[in-house]
């Protein structure tokens, strides 16, 4: 027999994944993944550039590369987030990794000692969570409001706890919520980690992905005193599959990951990253950015409007500015136990709030619809089947 260790002890299953079982039935629809629309994905372009890097110089990515990442795509990266959004001083450096997932896990394992804490919006990307879970660190909750964290409870939180380590904040059409955090609250955040002298882990794989609403400044952007951790990807703008993130940090900090991501895995994907670097060169990767928001705009929009016409009374939700996810929250007296199960037998999944909270105590009555991975007939069949599935519970 065996045991394992303490790290993995507090870890709980993925719910997205136990949800992919139960919704292997022909014509079940998922509004449970997070998964970028099909539609989005430029298939020819990247089996024209495949095909070329094949032709043109294929020992270029057959052979180890540098764990820092590419160089070309790291220089694009740092110029890109510098002009386009402000973001990287003297001080700092970018690496790429593989995935923004393996970004956060490196952060969390660079600076967290057993029973260090980190402050997390609650609810939270499950993916982090566990992550963090994974080094048996206590996670602080922060309840996240319509204009992102309730910076009081942040407060109290910074002031209360001696080993906080960092904030793990998702400011851009946060998942789970699709909440987007104020300019106001980010510099209060920024203030507040300055005061305490606490590293922000801001992670924005989202941040490209706003269909509405105005542009907001990244935290990363404020960073003047070297406090912000900022970790982006190309899996929703470009592809999940491809398993290309980065990170933006202080020089000290990006070394030190890179050491990490030595024993980790090496280095990311070098053909992908050649994929990635060549798509944001040759191509028009602002159109590209541009298609892809008008397509989750009108999937967004068209979820909201099946919502509002089926469900007028039964639950509340939030109107995203951009991201994948609606936040959906029962009214009073509805059993969301059986709603789930009604759901589950009506062929339609989501996600339970509570398994993406701090605690499973937490989020009870809420639940998160992706909206970009269902096609627009699915999303108008699978919210009238929600709806069908509510009735009886309201009786
Ligand atoms: C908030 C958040 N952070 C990070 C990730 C992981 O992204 P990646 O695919 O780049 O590892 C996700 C994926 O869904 C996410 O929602």
């Amino acid at each position: 027999m065996y045991t394992f260790s303490n790290r993995v002890a507090q870890l709980r299953p993925s719910a997205i994944r136990e949800k992919m079982k139960l919704m292997s039935k022909p014509g079940a629809i998922s509004f449970a993944q997070g998964n970028p629309s099909p539609e989005t994905l430029p298939y020819e372009v990247l089996q024209e550039i495949s095909a070329q890097l094949f032709r043109d110089n294929p020992a270029s990515f057959l052979q180890y590369g540098l764990t820092e990442g590419y160089a070309p795509l790291r220089e694009l990266l740092t110029e890109r987030m510098q002009v386009r959004f402000g973001c990287g001083k003297e001080f700092d450096e970018l690496i790429i990794v593989s995935g923004a997932q393996q970004g956060i896990e490196l952060a969390c394992k660079l600076f967290c000692n057993e029973g260090d804490a980190i402050v997390c919006e609650n609810p939270s990307f499950i993916g982090s969570l566990n992550a963090f879970r994974s080094y048996n660190t206590k996670l602080l909750g922060v309840d996240v409001e319509p204009d992102g964290m309730n910076m009081e409870q942040l407060e109290r939180q910074l002031s209360s706890h001696g080993n906080i380590k960092m904030i793990y904040t998702i400011p851009n059409f946060q998942n789970p919520t699709g909440v987007t955090m104020s300019l106001e609250k980010r510099k209060q955040l920024y203030e507040l980690a300055v005061r305490y002298n606490i590293l922000i882990l801001e992670d924005n794989p989202y941040g490209e992905v706003r269909f509405s609403g105005e542009e907001l400044p990244n935290i990363k952007s404020l960073d003047t005193e070297g406090l912000v951790i900022y970790v982006g990807s190309f899996s929703k703008v470009l592809s999940a599959g491809i398993r290309v993130g980065y990170v933006l940090a202080p020089l000290d900090i990006a070394q030190k990951m890179t050491v990490l991501k030595q024993s980790a895995d090496v280095h990311t994907n070098l053909f992908a990253q050649m994929l990635a670097d060549s798509f944001m060169r040759n191509y028009d990767y602002d159109s590209h950015i541009t298609r892809l928001q008008q397509i989750y705009g009108r999937k967004c929009a068209l979820m909201l409007k099946c919502l509002r016409e089926s469900f007028w009374d039964s639950i509340s939700f939030n109107e995203p500015e951009g991201g994948l996810f609606i936040w959906c929250t029962l009214k009073d007296g509805l059993s969301m136990e059986e709603f789930s199960r009604r759901a589950a037998e009506a062929g339609v999944s989501f996600i339970a709030g509570n398994m993406l909270a701090l605690s499973p105590e937490d989020c009870r009555d809420s639940f998160r619809l992706n909206f970009s991975t269902p096609s627009d007939v699915q999303i108008v069949e699978g919210v009238a089947k929600l709806a069908d599935a509510l009735n009886p519970v309201k009786n």
